[in-house]
């Protein structure tokens, strides 16, 4: 990644994790410019979409039916739609980030412009507490469509919590829907659901699915997508089809190639080397390695002289001065190489020692040029 002043990056953002291939992945570009060729978008729906829905129902555990939105928004909407038909019922349960719109974000600090109506119709509850979860289903009896949530993220859940997810939403009636926006093609081929070996009835799908081309998607079970036969769900561009000659490449290659594995090794690296870092300096009451190896996270807690917000900052400031475009994960993708993190770790090496600094010796002031940042909106 290169700036507009020329400086270069390696780039551990990643188009907020839709770029798992990398940018300009040969098999990718070569896929969507012989599709440019022939036409982008067209009245009718194109052989690829049942090329592409094809290959995730083959990927993807919970996958028997597909259907295609641009945004991973329009996935989760679609799923939210699809259980309230299902079940005859409204209110839905969240555990994660599931996008912008109002049946979502309204029950979130950031719902202003939303109907309160609207905002009473959803419910958070506290991810890896199956008593919690539980509590609230016991609460709502007869009353919940969906239970939708991120089956993985900053701390990965265990197992035997899973399954308990599962086993309360088969006994209140509720659909699980499994938001694998992140964890899909990234923490298996067939998501988190193979990984941990926990099969949702809902999944939606978006950011690794087609390396960054506007695709996303909500399959499962057929019974509940017949659904689908009625409910509205309905895009001009739905059927474009350049992300979707983007996306069976990527699906192609990620059945071919050692993408996952390769991602795997390399971010498991990146997590040993952090910790070993913070080991050597003395670093951990304030810095913490956390998540997957295709998606690990840097937790930061307050010092005694500063600020998480304050030691993130700093942490941001320093890593894009050393070349590295991070926000406090570790973004995998397959492109990414031994010496990329080499290099990130060589920047942590040198970081840390500042941080330490700033954290605990005052040294905060001195060492940041800018303004720290300001919490706006924590959902994971
Ligand atoms: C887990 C999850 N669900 C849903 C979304 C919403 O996707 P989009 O921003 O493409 O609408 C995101 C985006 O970050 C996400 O991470």
């Amino acid at each position: 990644m290169w700036d507009v002043d020329g400086n270069e990056y390696v780039d551990f953002i990643n188009a907020l994790a839709a770029v798992s291939l990398g940018y300009d992945d040969p098999d990718v570009t070569a896929a969507v410019t012989a599709q440019l060729s022939k036409g982008i978008l067209y009245s009718l729906s194109h052989e690829l979409e049942a090329l592409v829905a094809e290959q995730i129902v083959a990927m993807v555990p919970s996958a028997e039916m597909v259907r295609f939105g641009k945004n991973g928004s329009d996935a989760t909407a679609g799923a939210i739609r699809v259980a309230r038909a299902f079940t005859g019922r409204d209110l839905v349960l969240v555990g994660g980030y599931h996008g912008w719109q109002d049946w979502y974000i309204g029950a979130t600090t950031r719902n202003k412009g939303v109907p309160a109506a609207t905002s009473a119709l959803t419910r958070r509850f506290p991810v890896n507490n199956a008593e919690a979860l539980e509590a609230v289903l016991s609460e709502n009896r007869d009353k919940v469509a969906a239970i939708i949530l991120e089956p993985a993220g900053a701390e990965l859940p265990s197992v035997e919590y899973l399954r308990r997810v599962r086993e309360l939403a088969t006994a209140h009636g509720a659909v699980l829907v499994f938001d694998e926006m992140i964890t899909g093609f990234r923490f298996a081929n067939g998501g988190a659901q193979e990984f941990f070996d926990v099969t949702p009835d809902l999944t939606t799908l978006g950011k690794g699915l087609a390396n960054g081309y506007p695709l996303s998607a909500v399959c499962g079970r057929r019974d509940i997508m017949m659904e689908m036969e009625e409910v509205f769900f309905s895009f001009t561009m739905g059927g474009e089809t350049l992300s979707l000659a983007a996306a069976l490449a990527t699906l192609r290659k990620l059945a071919r190639e050692p993408v996952i594995a390769t991602m795997r090794s390399r971010g498991g690296r990146i997590m040993q080397g952090l910790r070993d870092l913070v080991a050597k300096y003395g670093a951990s009451d304030f810095i913490r390695v956390s998540g997957d190896p295709t998606w690990s996270f840097v937790l930061l807690a307050d010092g005694s002289t500063a600020t998480s917000f304050e030691l993130k900052t700093l942490l941001l400031q320093e890593l894009f001065a050393r070349g590295i475009l991070s926000l406090g994960t570790h973004n995998m993708s397959y492109a990414h190489t031994e010496g990329d993190v080499d290099r990130l770790l060589a920047a942590y090496d040198e970081i840390l020692p500042m941080l330490k600094d700033a954290a605990n010796n005052g040294a905060l002031r001195q060492l940041l040029h800018c303004d720290p940042l300001v919490p706006l909106f924590k959902v994971r």
